[in-house]
């Protein structure tokens, strides 16, 4: 199955029913964007956020669905609309349809009914140009979220140095820090600014002048994006404007690496959910790799770790101990990449604000991160669709 790349927005859908759809969607590259139980809701939105696909329960809908759908599609006109409902009779549906609708699926109906509705809707709609391009066409960037679910175990440190790499090797990349409370990504690149990811929330549209200001340059050409000073607006970001930012950035540059915090709150869901990869970091201690198993247990219906992750050993091997492979068997998993514990020279080169590609750090250090970038590149490339946004 080919990943859509749409944005869906479910009208009059319970949330439990919407739960149960968001596996066949994620797999399918389809992203509940947003459940709605009212009609007006939709309508008094800016045309602007209107999604790419509409499901519209019958149940939403105040009298016969098809005025609705010819509303709906007045203020929305590039999306798709597909009708759902329960003892729908053929009138009603035909109506429906003559009134824009590009599908009609009656209760009880599986998910994947429901996914094979919408791409073939949406793939004829698009065909006759119809809709705007989803975003698996509209973005040409990446973005990679580095998580761990054990704090200290060098997710900023992996995060920082991968986009320095990953620049190194000519791309654009931008940096944001997305460990929104404790964000240290500024002070590990010797970085400051007025901005914060807190200007670029809820704009439609990113201008230039915007993004320039809001992201700061650093010297190995990364914008970092960093996270706000004020600890009191952090609860009011909404892990929505955070995902739509990041789609918004991906447009923008080849690579956005998020740097998450530990914990596994919706911001951190989501962005993974959106993210072309997600790398998983974990140091060889037993406490670290049973957190990183009952995470990918835990979040397999949702985030598909299993799939979709790339483990990372930090500090590996351990000084004393295990080798690599035994750290492997016992996590049940192949690390795709490991970076030995560099002691005093990476600590010491951050403190100084340098990266690792900087002439006075010592080439060794700057090695397993190019690696890593490599490896990175490499599973992008090999499976661009595994992107499990939803
Ligand atoms: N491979 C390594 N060798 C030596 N020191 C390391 C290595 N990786 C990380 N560190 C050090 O470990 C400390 C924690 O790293 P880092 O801040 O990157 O972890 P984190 O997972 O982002 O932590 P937090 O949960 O606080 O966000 C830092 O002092 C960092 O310099
Ligand atoms: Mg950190």
């Amino acid at each position: 199955m080919t990943s859509l790349g749409v944005d869906a927005e479910l009208i009059g859908t319970d949330r439990h029913a919407a739960e149960s759809l968001r596996s066949a969607f994620t797999a399918a590259g389809i992203r509940i964007m947003r459940t709605t139980t009212a009609v007006d809701e939709v309508l008094a939105r800016p045309q602007t956020s209107c999604a790419h696909v509409l499901v519209l329960d019958i149940s939403a809908c105040p009298g016969e669905p098809a005025p609705t759908v010819r509303q709906l599609l007045g203020h929305c006109q590039e999306s798709v609309i597909i009708v759902t409902g329960t003892d729908a009779s053929a009138n009603t549906i035909s109506k429906a349809v003559a009134a824009g609708a590009r599908g009609f699926l009656l209760h009880p109906y599986e998910p994947h009914d429901l996914v094979t509705t919408i791409q073939e809707a949406y793939e004829t709609a698009r065909s006759y140009g119809k809709v705007r391009a989803g975003r698996g066409t509209s973005r040409a960037g990446q973005v990679l979220s580095v998580y761990s679910p054990k704090g200290g175990v060098g997710c900023t440190t992996i995060a920082t140095n991968l986009a320095v790499a990953l620049a190194a090797r000519g791309s654009s990349v931008a940096l944001v820090d997305l460990s929104l409370q404790f964000g240290d990504v500024g002070s590990v690149l010797d970085l400051s600014s007025v901005n914060s990811i807190v200007e670029l929330l809820g704009h439609d549209q990113l201008p230039d002048d915007l993004v320039n200001e809001a992201l700061v340059l650093h010297s190995s050409g990364v914008r970092v994006l960093l996270a706000p000073t004020d600890l009191t607006v952090v609860e009011t970001i909404d892990p929505e404007d955070v995902v739509t930012l990041l789609e918004k950035l991906a447009g923008r540059f080849d690579y956005v690496v998020c740097d998450l915090w530990s914990s596994l709150e919706e911001l951190s869901m989501r962005v993974m959910e959106a993210a072309d990869r997600v790398l998983i970091v974990t140091t060889p201690e037993l406490p670290a790799l049973h957190s990183v198993q009952r995470i990918i247990t835990a979040t397999r219906d949702r985030l598909r770790l299993d799939e979709r992750a790339i483990f990372i050993g930090n500090r590996m091997p351990a000084r004393a101990g295990l080798s690599v492979a035994d750290i492997s068997r016992a996590f049940g998993r192949e690390f795709a990449a490991t970076i030995p514990s560099e002691g005093v020279g990476i600590t010491e080169a951050i403190n100084r604000g340098l990266t690792i590609f900087d002439s006075r750090v010592n080439p060794r250090i700057a090695k397993p991160y190019k690696h890593l970038a490599d490896v990175v590149v490499a599973s992008l490339q090999q499976a661009p669709a595994a992107t499990a946004r939803a």
